[in-house]
């Protein structure tokens, strides 16, 4: 074990909540002295602070092994609230980082960076991973698919939506492909990159075992709700002609952005993972079905 003192950004969000409650074991709290950079107080050690506000970040940074940066804005199609935190966020952070002559980031990155339309949060994470990239940095990127679990914001709405609709809208044909990783591999494999000797400049996709299409994601959550219903598909040029009419009326609910997102294939090969870091994520269908057996989604 090389790294003591982590600092973990967004250490209140779905993924960090998760990261947290894990690093409190007694297993690991033997072994790390995890910090909280966060915005609001916490139960467990923390400072507090913003990734706008340089100062506090290189108080934050003060004598740490090694940094998790989790903290991004994810759920706001506002453009310079993703550019500000997700891009000078990340830039804020290396410099203190750098000031602070701290060695080793993992960056949580995400599978929509590569997408060829990656609207404004991809385009946002895309240019953060190149900042982590072309740094002084160790840094260890792992490139995220749709993360799910409890506390998450995308499963958790379909199954109440689910359960709350006679028949289930799908927004095209429903053939595009996704690998939805499970919150607690993620966690795992965050910990297992801490105990990497080496670790030196390396990306790993992070996603879960197989690829399924998006009537795929909706049948295993009817499956395991013991749920039949219709399914209805909306032709894409539909919505987005009624959300071009709207505007921003709807943007709670659905935008421009994830229509486009949803129609762009998100598969990809974690080999390099499943070989460095023993990566072995959880079958989608399985743990769908044990969330909601016992009542965690
Ligand atoms: N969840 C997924 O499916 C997924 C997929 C791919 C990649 N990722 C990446 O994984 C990371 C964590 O995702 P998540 O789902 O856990 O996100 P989340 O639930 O939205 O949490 C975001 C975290 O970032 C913090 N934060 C936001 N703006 C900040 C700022 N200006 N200064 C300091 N902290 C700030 C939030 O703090 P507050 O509590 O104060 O708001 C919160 O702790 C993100 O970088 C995201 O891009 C997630």
């Amino acid at each position: 074990m090389i790294y003591k003192n982590i600092l973990i950004t967004g250490a209140t969000g779905f993924i960090g909540k998760h990261l947290v409650n894990e690093l409190s074991k007694p297993e690991f709290k033997k072994k790390y002295n995890f910090i909280s950079f966060v915005r609001k107080p916490v139960k467990e050690h923390f400072i507090l602070g913003s990734l706008e506000d340089k100062n506090s970040l290189l108080i934050a940074t003060k004598d740490i092994d090694c940094v998790i940066h989790l903290a991004g804005e994810t759920r706001s199609s506002k453009k310079d609230l993703n550019y500000m935190t997700n891009v000078t966020g990340t830039k804020n952070l290396i410099e203190a980082c750098q000031e602070n002559k701290i060695k080793r980031l993992i960056f949580c990155g995400t599978v929509n960076a590569d997408l060829n339309k990656r609207g404004v949060y991809g385009e946002s994470k895309r240019q953060a991973e190149e900042l982590v990239k072309n740094s002084y940095l160790d840094y260890v990127i792992l490139k995220l698919g749709l993360v799910y679990g409890p506390g998450d914001n995308q499963l958790s709405k379909t199954i109440a939506l689910i359960k709350k609709l006679p028949v289930i809208p799908i927004i095209g044909d429903g053939t595009k492909k996704i690998q939805p990783v499970y919150v607690e591999d993620v966690v795992g494999v965050i910990l297992a990159c801490l105990e990497i000797r080496n670790f030196k400049k390396r990306i790993y996709n992070i996603s879960g075992p197989h690829p399924i299409t998006f009537n795929d994601y909706i049948q295993v959550v009817l499956d395991s709700l013991n749920l039949k219903r219709m399914k209805i598909h909306i032709p894409i040029f539909l919505i987005k002609s009624f959300l071009f009419l709207t505007g921003r009326a709807f943007e709670h609910i659905i935008t421009l952005e994830i229509v486009d997102s949803i129609e762009q294939n998100k598969d990809v090969d974690i080999s390099d993972a499943q070989e460095d870091l023993s990566f072995k994520p959880k079958e989608f269908k399985d743990m769908v079905r044990f969330l909601i057996s016992k009542k965690k989604m």
